[in-house]
């Protein structure tokens, strides 16, 4: 590692008491050699969720993804193992399947048409006899570690540490009586901002801090006061007590007792109100470029009068996100400004924010 990324790595002092600690330097948001750090390291190394379990559902399935500049695909094989691998010819790279989900019983590159089976073992290489030193049993589809929880799949392009379930803890638990598994997904949006992922986690994590300045409409459905933040090995949770909200269509859409805000090393965010999820699960474009994609998910995804419903609710956080998307870009620009390198917590609300930036340096410095 050159000097100068050991020097901006040591810049960030993770030891310090919340009341006493800095936000990691602005470079860490926009320095190519950071970022390329952060796609080996972070999104490399650690558990990382990839899609919706119930799309590799059945013998056959498969979905792909693209992580931090790592193609993956996940696949249901016919004995109904899940597997995932790097999704990468062996011949000369292209993605052998090139499709977001579907069904296939082999897997074939559509480049030079090598085809390989649902396990990953190379098959057909047309037109390649003669090719000498070359073993097919030796030229599958690398392997990564793939593991469920609930309607999510995540895979582990590294030696995991730990289980998903470990990972995760105590998540699973947590949730089993709030009744995800009775959800279902219903529709996706997808945004593209122009601010580095972390950024958005940054948002995200600071405990509450911006709702009232930033969203007028879902502060009135939320008790600010009884807002908290719980701190566990890999995750965080933020959880709010509800009240009525005097905003008609955030009160329709926005009930329960409370609203849980789950946040997974590093990048998938989990909104849960009564009978509403949506995953925010924000991916790396470049350093200044991050996509967020929403899923959402209802306790009924058929009748007619359910779509309105659910319809209403994904326009309230449309709403939100837009709110955010403001405010995400200009924290950017603000990052470059030649005044700028650190910034302070405040110890009543951001303490999932330093958070994330420990586990962050942490992951970094591995
Ligand atoms: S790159 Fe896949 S067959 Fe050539
Ligand atoms: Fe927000």
């Amino acid at each position: 590692m050159s000097t100068r990324m050991t020097q901006l790595l040591n810049a960030f002092d993770a030891t310090l008491p919340l009341s006493k600690a800095r936000t990691i330097p602005s470079a860490w948001y926009f320095d190519s050699e950071i970022f390329a750090l952060e796609c080996a390291q972070v999104f490399g190394r650690n558990w990382q969720y990839v899609g919706r379990s119930e799309l590799v559902k059945d013998p056959g399935s498969y979905l792909t993804v693209e992580v931090a500049g790592a193609p993956i695909l996940v696949v249901r094989d016919e004995q109904g193992t899940l597997r995932a691998f790097h999704n990468a010819c062996r011949h000369r790279a292209a993605q052998v399947i090139n499709e977001p989900c579907g069904h296939a019983t082999k897997l074939r590159c559509r480049y030079h048409g090598w085809t390989y089976d649902l396990a990953g073992q190379l098959r057909g290489t047309p037109e390649f006899d003669g090719v000498e030193e070359f073993k097919k049993d030796e030229q599958g589809l690398p392997p990564m570690h793939v593991e469920t929880w609930g309607p999510f799949v995540f895979v582990n392009q590294g030696t995991p540490k730990q289980s998903l379930a470990e990972h995760l803890m105590p998540l699973p638990a947590m949730m089993a009586g709030e009744g995800i598994d009775t959800l279902r997904y219903f529709d996706r949006r997808e945004y593209v901002l122009e601010c580095n992922w972390k950024v958005f986690v940054d948002n995200y994590q600071d405990g509450g801090y911006h709702v009232n300045t930033v969203h007028p409409g879902l502060a009135a459905a939320l008790d600010y006061s009884k807002y908290r933040t719980e701190l566990h090995a890999s995750n965080t949770v933020q959880i709010s007590p509800m009240k009525p909200s005097d905003d008609p269509t955030v009160a329709k859409v926005r009930a329960g007792t409370h609203a849980y805000y789950w946040w997974m090393f590093p990048n998938l965010m989990v909104n849960l109100y009564q009978g509403v999820m949506d995953t925010n699960w924000v991916l790396p474009l470049g350093p200044d470029r991050c996509r967020v994609i929403f899923d959402f998910y209802f306790a009924d995804v058929e009748s007619a009068e359910a779509k309105r419903y659910n319809a209403d609710s994904i326009a309230v956080a449309h709403q939100v996100q837009m709110e955010d998307w403001g405010v995400c870009e200009e924290v950017q620009r603000g990052l470059k400004s030649r005044s700028y390198d650190t910034g302070r917590f405040s110890v009543k609300r951001e303490a999932g924010g330093y958070f994330f930036h420990q586990l962050l340096a942490k992951s970094l410095r591995e």
